[in-house]
């Protein structure tokens, strides 16, 4: 399962980047907000950062808005992924961004007759929303099976992006699953490395160590 990273901090991406954990970046409109700056600067940045996927969201809703801005927006860099959301106009601008070779990301994903609409239109990922549907009491990965199972049903090309990831047993179920790529906020990044018998482990064999310096 590819990791992608989903946040515009650059710091966070640098820090997960250094691991080698990091095969590809999600931002969305919320995300470039909380850094106060420019979609562009900041997408670009990432692109400096990350030689993978990056998804950068379109703000316009109707197919010639969609179609121009994704264009705009794949000419910023090669890596450039267009973020579209999952509605009609959407998966209009999908198709004919796909038709010129353009990588597509259909976000707000949030059950599988949508996704089985967004890999029809030629989507290149699809992100469920995970974490979103536990918080009005669904379950998340219910949805992460359906469209795994459907798309290896029918051999459809569209990469299964499992988003809104809240905890590490998101990224293990999602992984179980055959989620193609899991995207994680920086912390669940961390979370996933933590274990407390690493921690004790660690602090035993430190603390033996000292006892023999200098022998
Ligand atoms: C996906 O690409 C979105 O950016 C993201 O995963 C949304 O997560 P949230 O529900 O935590 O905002």
């Amino acid at each position: 399962m590819k990791i992608f990273i989903d946040t515009a901090d650059i710091d966070e991406i640098r820090d997960a980047a250094a691991m080698g954990l990091v095969d590809g970046v999600t931002t969305n409109p919320s995300l470039i907000a909380k850094t106060g700056r420019g979609q562009k600067e900041v997408t670009l940045e990432i692109c400096e950062l990350v030689d993978g996927p990056i998804s950068a969201e379109v703000l316009a809703t109707d197919f010639e808005g969609i179609v121009k801005e994704g264009k705009e927006l794949a000419a910023w860099h090669d890596n450039i992924v267009v973020k579209v959301p999952l509605i009609a106009e959407g998966l209009k601008a999908v198709r004919a961004l796909t038709a010129e070779g353009i990588k597509t990301n259909v976000t707000l994903c949030f059950s599988a007759p949508q996704a089985i609409m967004a890999a029809k239109a030629g989507a290149t990922y699809i992100s469920p929303f995970i974490g979103r549907i536990d918080d009005i009491s669904g379950t998340g990965m219910h949805l992460i099976q359906e469209i795994v199972t459907i798309y290896q049903n029918y051999d459809y090309d569209t990469e299964v992006l499992a988003a809104s990831i809240r905890h590490p047993m998101h990224v293990v179920e999602a992984a179980l699953l055959g989620a193609d790529v899991a995207t994680l906020p920086h912390k669940v990044i961390h979370q996933l490395l933590k274990h407390p018998l690493t921690d004790a482990g660690l602090e035993k064999f430190l603390a033996d160590a000292k006892k023999t310096a200098g022998a």
